[in-house]
């Protein structure tokens, strides 16, 4: 989640790129940077916000009329002055910008230093440069061609080269781009919104074309460079629905990302047969003899640790814990150096979760982070990190963080039975593998009649979330985000816990939300459901597919596709922050900015 940005034309770029990238800076915000061709080949760039970069040309003489742009959220190599975009080849005669990930980077990056090349950066975008460098024989298109069948991952690719003024070539593959169509100048974006105030005429560029754009032509490629015709698309959104692509609001957008965000937070960390490869992020002298586990978080991530904290004692013999960052500030601290304590923090600046972390850190625990933000003081602190990539998250309430932390805590559970125990969890792996499709069809088949049984909240006070095992820590994420952004009261019980007090709540028509996706816990899930029903409670019953036949309890029942069972919890929250949404938008509720709420967290 970057932002990319071009311009071939008569005027002066550098307009352009600053007020593009001032429109995509939602997208990433960490650092940002811009070429220009005059002659040769000129970088600005710098770590910060478009501010930053704009002070920076304040002084400087920028007089170009053809260039490329980057804001940054980084993936790979810490926001700084040296990972901001563009980054040039070894001879300066050419300079990219990249938005996704090079899966395969690192042994790209091996294979390019052997032969000689010279890189400045941490990033993976960099090995892109040398690669077109290594296939430039004078024709740009062609060598970006060449490079990027090398590639693995997902991109969206613009490249700007001395030798070939007058032209941009650019290429995407599972990032979006798109090209717009001006009078004698073209522009290119990896978004609409960075577009919309100079033409509404795009090509849409879909994975594996590839685009020449000159001041008078854009000519589209497949990527063996035959031509294509390409339909030019009118764009009629306003700006801010631009920004949100279309969604009414981001909560919505992020829910809908999910499928990509998991897709690229497992993405280069496991191999097609299902073996791990995040030995570099976290290595083995971490975990080795570890004798305990202790999770720190708050909020959502608190209850993405639940789901961690299952999903290790199903692997390892050790204890596992897990706190509420706020509550272990104030106990006795039992960590030692044979602890290994995994914070997890969308933002990584969560005053509660830093001070819990500072403790365990002072006893000799050994710190693993899960984070989305890199450069953030979580990771800084922490002694190795394992990043989700979910891109920057805007609405207030968690949606993607949570999918992409479960999905890094699915691999790290496996990975730490694999050192622990030498035994491996393939099936698990490829099921994971599997995941970000099953979200997407989760959405397709199920956003509709919960937008419609979301009317039935309109008036409820109260809604109660059941599940047994790992239902009833997605059952915690369930009710957090109801009553966040609906403010309805929401409330996760353990199914056995029912008839021990919040009985008495069951009334007639009370919504309960029951998850039904353990398979060893299904009969018992299925009396205390019986219980309800007997009270009058109105339930909307989440299970797998085949796991049977549920009409006498569920007054709606939504069959998800069949998974792992330690992976449901991947799919079940997905209807349930959809209902959440839907719920907070009958009650005419701010979505994405609820009452009372802030999104990072900084003091305690
Ligand atoms: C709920 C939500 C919060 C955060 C919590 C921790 O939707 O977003 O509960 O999960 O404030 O924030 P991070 O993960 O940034 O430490």
């Amino acid at each position: 989640m970057c932002g990319i940005v071009g311009y071939v034309g008569s005027q002066q770029a550098a307009p352009f790129l600053l007020q593009g990238l001032k429109k995509l800076e939602y997208r990433g915000y960490d650092s940002a940077g811009i070429c220009e061709l005059n002659g040769t080949l000129r970088i600005h760039k710098t770590r910060g916000r478009i501010a930053d970069l704009e002070s920076l040309l304040a002084t400087e003489k920028i007089v170009g009329t053809i260039g490329i742009g980057h804001t940054r959220w980084a993936t790979h190599g810490s926001p700084s002055d040296h990972n901001a975009h563009p980054h040039f080849d070894c001879t300066g005669n050419l300079a990219v910008v990249h938005n996704g990930i090079i899966e395969n980077y690192q042994g790209l990056r091996q294979q390019l230093i052997a032969e000689g090349h010279c890189f400045l950066s941490e990033t993976d975008t960099e090995v892109v440069s040398h690669l077109v460098e290594k296939h430039y024989q004078g024709d740009l298109l062609t060598a970006v061609a060449q490079a990027i069948v090398e590639l693995k991952g997902s991109f969206a690719i613009a490249v700007l080269a001395k030798d070939s003024p007058g032209e941009l070539v650019v290429v995407r593959q599972d990032s979006p781009l798109v090209v717009g169509l001006g009078n004698q100048e073209n522009y290119l974006a990896s978004d609409i919104p960075a577009i919309l105030d100079y033409t509404r005429n795009v090509y849409i560029l879909e994975d594996g074309e590839i685009a020449r754009i000159k001041e008078n032509s854009v000519d589209v490629f497949d990527m063996k460079l035959n031509l294509l015709e390409k339909t030019v698309f009118e764009v009629k959104w306003d700006p801010i629905q631009a920004e949100k692509e279309g969604y009414a609001d981001f909560m919505l957008k992020e829910i809908h990302e999910q499928p990509k965000a998991v897709r690229d937070t497992i993405a280069g960390r496991m191999d097609e047969h299902g073996n791990l490869l995040i030995e570099r992020e976290i290595p083995r002298n971490l975990v080795a003899g570890i004798t305990k586990v202790q999770f720190i978080a708050c909020g959502t991530a608190y209850h993405a640790s639940l789901y961690g904290k299952h999903v290790l004692e199903e692997f390892l013999d050790v204890p596992i814990e897990t706190d509420l960052a706020s509550e272990y500030r104030y106990k006795r601290v039992k960590a030692d150096q044979n602890t290994l304590l995994i914070v997890i923090s969308q933002s990584g600046e969560t005053a509660d979760t830093l001070g819990a972390m500072r403790l365990a850190k002072a006893k000799g625990a050994r710190v693993l982070a899960i984070t989305n933000v890199v450069g953030s003081t979580l990771s800084r602190e922490a002694d190795a990190v394992m990043y989700t990539h979910a891109g920057p998250e805007i609405a207030v309430a968690s949606t993607k963080a949570y999918t992409t932390q479960l999905a890094c805590l699915c691999m790290i559970a496996t990975y730490l039975k694999e050192q622990v125990s030498g035994e491996k969890e393939i099936t698990l792996l490829q099921a994971l593998a599997n995941i970000p499709e099953q979200i997407e069809s989760v959405l397709l088949a199920h956003e509709h009649r919960l937008e419609k049984y979301a009317r039935r909240l309109l008036h409820a006070t109260d809604a109660f979330f059941l599940g047994r095992g790992l239902d009833y820590a997605s059952a915690m994420e369930g009710q957090l985000k109801l009553k966040e952004i609906s403010y309805i009261h929401g409330e996760a019980l353990a199914g056995g816990e029912l008839k021990h007090g919040t009985l008495a709540l069951i009334v007639a028509e009370v919504p309960v939300i029951a998850l039904l996706t353990q398979e060893t816990l299904i009969d018992k899930m299925v009396s205390n459901l019986k219980e309800v029903k007997a009270r009058g409670g109105n339930i909307l019953l989440l299970a797998q597919s085949n796991s049977g036949d549920f009409s006498d309890v569920g007054d709606e029942i939504l069959l998800l596709p069949q998974t792992h069972c330690l992976l449901a919890p991947l799919l079940t929250v997905v209807p349930m922050q959809v209902l959440a949404y839907y719920a907070a938008k009958v009650r005419n509720c701010d979505v994405d900015k609820p009452r009372n709420l802030a999104k990072s967290v900084t003091v305690e």
